[in-house]
């Protein structure tokens, strides 16, 4: 039977028009500050788009410089980078920066944040999360300082715009003396009670990343930003994403460089959108609440954070189905197969209805330990070492909290055009999947 004949579905008409996860929002400003680069002839990677949208990222992020680049991932490149000279030293050209080191990581959130660590020949030490906000758990991180001493660099994301447990964070690393790279890709605009003093996401780290991308709260089409109170380190990282000019006449390069700086043409997309990105907030937020006083009698939670440390972005909204509500699911590398059962649903099953309607859910992001690339690398989790830890004649393994948020979660149709009408439809699907 096709879930659209299924009984439990009666009724409900698809969607005519995709209903998407998170898509661009255009305001109309895009069109006059691109049209502004090509008329003046600034098309190019300098211009006054370049030059205001750094203005204005720094100063909503409440850090002194920002460098604008062609990606998130290129921010969190030349981060990772910068970090890995900071502590070891500048490294040879066919030698990335992390050679033959440890970086502790987030482990539930998108591989961009942490393939970094990996371009500079450094390897990922997965670090489990915690299930108040989804992020990285500092009990987790504590244990791997003990067992990695050595370890300086820690690459930490705020997962779906929930700002992580930093203060503890921080605490960690300052006793370690070991440095931060934040990727606050998905939490543009997100705020977090530091020692009890309001900040904004992507101003916790040593070295701070935005994006840009299409999905993003706001969008340049493309682009990221390096964020930081150092002119050193803003010159650096502009320096290397403009291919490692040295001062000199001619092509001098004393270091590896990159081609990595922002376009003015996608600096005019971000200027048109940076004056909504509050408004997107209030969108997202209003969506947040309605899932969560919809499903208020369903056995399913939406994704958390601290109301008295952090304010999110609510860039998704997302849910997990408590275990007595979890019909069979079982997920192989790239299928899954599930069962329907009485009052119980899956995220599996969920997202098939979702699609079945025309409306696009996502699995939660499949941790970082899970993936084949990573998969013999460490992961710590708040017990210890989280690998071989299923015993054939002793009973019991520990948690695995990333696993149990990826086997139980989803993310939700999130975009900020979705109409009340639409969204109630969607929560009705959702509803019908655990009759
Ligand atoms: C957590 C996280 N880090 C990094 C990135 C990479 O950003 P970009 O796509 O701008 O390279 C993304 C999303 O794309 C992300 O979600």
């Amino acid at each position: 039977m096709s879930i659209l004949t299924d009984p439990r579905f009666s009724g409900i008409k698809p969607f005519d028009k995709k209903l998407w996860l998170s898509s661009p929002t255009m305001h109309g400003d895009e069109q006059k500050w691109v049209d502004d680069a090509i008329q003046t002839n600034w098309v190019s990677t300098v211009g006054a788009n370049i030059n205001e949208v750094e203005k204005q990222i720094a100063e909503y992020v409440g850090v002194q410089y920002a460098v604008a680049l062609s990606a998130g991932t290129a921010a969190l490149h030349l981060a990772t980078k910068l970090a890995g000279e900071k502590l070891y030293g500048q490294a040879r050209p066919y030698e990335g920066t992390l050679a033959g080191r440890k970086v502790f990581c987030s482990d539930v959130t998108f591989d961009a944040s942490i393939n970094p660590v990996a371009y500079e020949d450094g390897e990922a030490v997965f670090i489990d999360t915690e299930y108040d906000t989804w992020n990285m758990c500092p009990k987790a991180l504590e244990k791997a300082f003990e067992i990695y001493p050595e370890v300086k660099l820690i690459v930490v994301a705020h997962l779906y715009g929930t700002p992580g447990k930093m203060e503890e964070i921080k605490a960690i690393a300052d006793r370690h003396e070991a440095l931060i790279v934040e990727d606050a890709a998905e939490s543009l605009g997100a705020r977090y009670k530091l020692n009890g003093e309001w900040v904004e996401t992507g101003s916790l780290g040593n070295y701070n990343c935005i994006s840009f991308n299409g999905n993003k709260i706001v969008t340049g089409s493309a682009g990221g930003m390096f964020l930081t109170n150092s002119k050193e380190d803003a010159d650096k990282v502009r320096k290397w994403s403009t291919q490692s000019r040295e001062a000199a006449p001619w092509y001098q390069h004393e270091e590896v460089g990159y081609n990595y700086r922002m376009s003015n043409i996608v600096a005019g997309v971000v200027r048109g959108q940076i004056p909504h990105l509050d408004e997107h907030i209030a969108q997202k937020k209003a969506i947040y609440e309605r899932y969560k006083k919809a499903f208020a009698d369903l056995p399913v939670k939406m994704n958390p954070f601290d109301a008295e440390k952090s304010e999110p972005n609510y860039w998704l909204s997302c849910m997990i189905i408590d275990e007595d509500a979890m019909a069979p699911m079982v997920r192989g590398e790239q299928d899954f197969l599930y069962k329907s059962e009485s009052g119980k649903s899956s995220p599996q099953e969920i997202l098939d209805a979702l699609a079945a309607f025309n409306a696009e859910g996502r699995p939660i992001w499949k941790p970082m330990h899970m993936q084949p690339i990573y998969r013999t690398h460490a992961f710590i989790t708040a017990e210890g070492n989280g690998r071989g830890r299923s015993n054939a004649y002793i009973a019991g393994s520990g948690a695995d909290v990333g696993a149990d948020i990826f086997r139980r979660g989803l993310c939700l149709p999130s975009d900020n055009k979705m109409t009340v009408e639409q969204q109630e439809t969607v929560i009705e699907i959702i509803r019908r999947c655990f009759l």
